[in-house]
C-alpha cells in the first residue's frame, strides 16, 4: 500500500502498526518506541492530515493514501529544537520528538500554559518535570553564547552517566541503540515464555512473538516490610517503585564485536544498569553471524527491570533508628542507622537508584529538622511547597556550570519526587512479579498534576557536585511534610 510520508510517496506493507511501517521501512528514526502497543507513552506521536496520532497503536492500512508527517518533516522543526534546548526541555531527548509534533500542531492562539499541559495527557517524560517543556511552547527564551561543554558536563554530573546537550539531542538524535543499529540488524525479543526470538524486522519479531500485552491491574500495591519495633518521631514504608525511564532497553553487537551500551544518552537515573539486552545481543550476533539489536518491550521492562527497594524504618527524633531495606547489593547508606537487609519475595531491585536507601533516610531527617539534605556526594538543597502545591527548591551544586541544565534537572528531580511520594509504584504479585505492567502504571506525575516548580541556583566557584539527587530528597520531605507525614508511600494510591 501507499502513503505520504514528510512529502514523500512511500509504499509500505499493508499489516502491522503505522510505526513499523515508519520504522521499518520508510528510514523514520525519530518516532520513538517507548510502549508499543500499549500507545500511551506519546513517543511514536506523528501527524496523519495534520492531527496528532499514536502510531504504534494506528493500523497503517487505515493511513493509506494520507499524509503522515513526523518530527522530521514539521517546517519549523528547527526552531523547536532549539527552543527545547534553550529552555533544558530536553534531557535524554527520547520524549522530545513525540511532544515536539503534538506542540507543533497546536494552533499559535492555545499555546497557552493550560492547553499546552492539556496537549502533553497524551506524553510522558522521565527526565525533565514537564514545566521547562511547557516554557518551551509559551515562554522560550534565546541562550546566547552557551558554552555546550559545560552544559553537557554539568548534565552528566546530574544523570551520572556521559550526556550530551545540543539541538540533536532534542531532534531525539542522541543515539538511541534501536536508531543506530547497523543496516540489516536482525532484530531480537522474547516471547511469552521468556525465549529470544529473532527476526528480519521489528514487524516481523512483534507477530513471530505473539505478545499478549499486560495491563494495569486493580489489585491494591503491598508494602512488604514491617516497621521495626521501637519508639519513633518519625516511620515509613514504601514499596517497589519503577523507574519508568522512557527508552526500554536496547542494545546492538556485530558478530565477535562488543555490545552497544543500553544508556544511549542518559534518562534511566540509575535504571538499566544491569541489564541484560548487551549479553544477549552479543550472543545473539555470534549465533547467527549477523548484527542483532535486542530489545524489550515495555512488559518486559516492566516485569524484569530492576526496582527502588522498598523499605521501612523508624528514625528517632535526633535522627537515628533503623532502616529495613529488601536486600540489595551495593546501598550506599547514611551513619548513624541500624541496616537490616530483609529477602522479600519481589523484582530485582537496584541500589543505582536514585539515592535507594539514603534517600528515604534524608528525607525523613529533613522532615524532622529544618528541611535541608546534605547528599553524600556534596550537594545540598532544601524546598518548600506552599499552600497551592507550588514548589520552591534552593539548591548548592558548587559551580552551575550551565543554569540552564542544571535548573532542568532539578525541576526533573522535583517532579521525580513528588511522584515517588505520592503516586509512584507498583503492584507485585505474591510469587513476586510486577503485574502493573503498563507505562502509566507507574504513577509518574503528568503535566497537568505537576505544580509550578521555582529553583534557586547558589552561585559559587566550588568543585561542581551533583545537586539534583539533594533535591530528589528535599522535595520528598517538603511533599511528605504537606501529606501529613503519612506512615507509607505513595500517599495517594490506594
Ligand atoms: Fe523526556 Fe528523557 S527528556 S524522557
Amino acid at each position: 500500500m501507499e502513503l505520504v510520508v514528510d512529502g514523500r510517496r512511500v509504499e509500505v506493507p499493508a499489516a502491522g502498526s503505522l510505526l513499523d511501517a515508519l520504522r521499518d521501512h520508510c528510514g523514520v528514526r525519530s518516532a520513538k518506541d517507548g510502549c508499543a502497543p500499549q500507545g500511551q507513552c506519546g513517543c511514536c506521536t506523528v501527524l496523519v492530515d495534520g492531527q496528532p496520532r499514536v502510531a504504534c497503536v494506528t493500523p497503517v492500512a487505515r493511513v493509506a493514501g494520507r499524509q503522515v508527517t513526523t518530527f522530521d518533516g514539521l517546517s519549523d522543526g528547527d526552531e523547536w529544537v532549539q527552543r527545547f534546548t534553550d529552555t533544558g526541555a530536553s534531557q535524554c531527548g527520547f520524549c522530545t520528538p513525540g511532544i515536539i509534533v503534538r506542540l507543533a500542531a497546536l494552533p499559535v492562539e492555545r499555546r497557552t500554559d493550560p492547553a499546552v499541559r492539556q496537549a502533553l495527557l497524551a506524553h510522558l517524560c522521565r527526565c525533565t518535570g514537564w514545566n521547562s517543556i511547557v516554557d518551551a511552547a509559551v515562554a522560550p527564551v534565546e541562550v546566547r553564547g552557551r558554552d555546550t561543554d559545560a552544559a553537557a558536563r554539568r548534565a552528566a554530573i546530574e544523570g551520572h552517566v556521559p550526556q550530551r546537550v545540543d539541538v540533536e539531542v532534542a531532534a531525539g538524535r542522541g543515539g538511541f541503540d534501536a536508531d543506530t543499529a547497523p543496516d540489516g540488524a536482525l532484530v531480537a525479543m522474547l516471547d511469552e515464555t521468556g525465549a529470544w526470538v529473532v527476526a528480519e524486522s521489528m514487524a516481523e519479531v512483534r507477530q513471530l512473538t505473539q505478545r499478549v500485552q499486560g495491563r494495569r491491574t486493580t489489585l491494591p500495591l503491598t508494602w512488604p516490610i514491617e516497621v521495626p519495633a521501637g519508639e519513633w518521631a518519625i516511620t515509613l514504608q514504601t514499596t517497589w517503585v519503577e523507574p519508568a525511564y522512557l527508552e526500554p532497553d536496547a542494545a546492538w553487537c556485530r558478530p565477535g564485536g562488543q555490545s552497544s551500551s543500553p544508556l544511549a544518552n542518559g534518562g534511566a537515573f540509575g535504571g538499566k544498569s544491569p541489564s541484560m539486552v548487551g549479553d544477549v545481543a552479543r550472543r545473539l550476533a555470534d549465533e547467527h553471524d549477523r548484527p542483532v539489536l535486542a530489545v524489550l518491550t515495555r512488559d518486559d521492562v516492566v516485569r524484569l527491570g530492576a526496582k527502588r527497594p522498598p523499605i521501612a524504618m523508624g528514625l528517632r527524633a535526633d535522627g537515628t533508628g533503623v532502616l529495613r531495606v529488601a536486600r540489595t547489593n551495593g546501598l550506599l547508606l547514611p551513619d548513624g542507622v541500624e541496616v537490616e537487609l530483609v529477602d522479600v519475595i519481589g523484582p530485582t531491585t537496584s541500589a543505582a537508584l536514585r539515592g535507594a536507601g539514603w534517600a528515604e533516610v534524608a528525607a525523613a531527617r529533613a522532615v524532622l529538622g529544618d528541611g535541608a539534605v546534605a547528599a553524600p556526594g556534596g550537594g545540598w538543597a532544601r524546598a518548600t511547597i506552599n499552600d497551592d502545591g507550588d514548589v520552591e527548591v534552593w539548591v548548592r551544586a558548587g559551580e552551575p556550570l550551565d543554569q540552564v541544565v542544571l535548573r532542568s534537572y532539578c525541576v526533573g528531580a522535583a517532579h521525580m519526587a513528588l511522584g515517588w511520594v505520592r503516586s509512584e509504584a507498583i503492584t507485585v504479585d505474591d510469587h513476586g512479579v510486577p503485574i502493573d505492567v503498563t507505562i502509566r502504571s507507574a504513577g509518574v506525575l503528568r503535566a497537568v498534576d505537576t505544580p509550578q516548580i521555582v529553583v534557586h541556583i547558589e552561585g559559587s566557584d566550588a568543585a561542581p557536585v551533583n545537586g539534583s539527587d539533594a533535591v530528589f530528597a528535599a522535595v520528598a520531605a517538603a511533599a511528605w511534610r504537606r501529606a501529613g507525614v503519612a506512615g507509607r508511600w505513595p500517599t495517594m494510591r490506594p
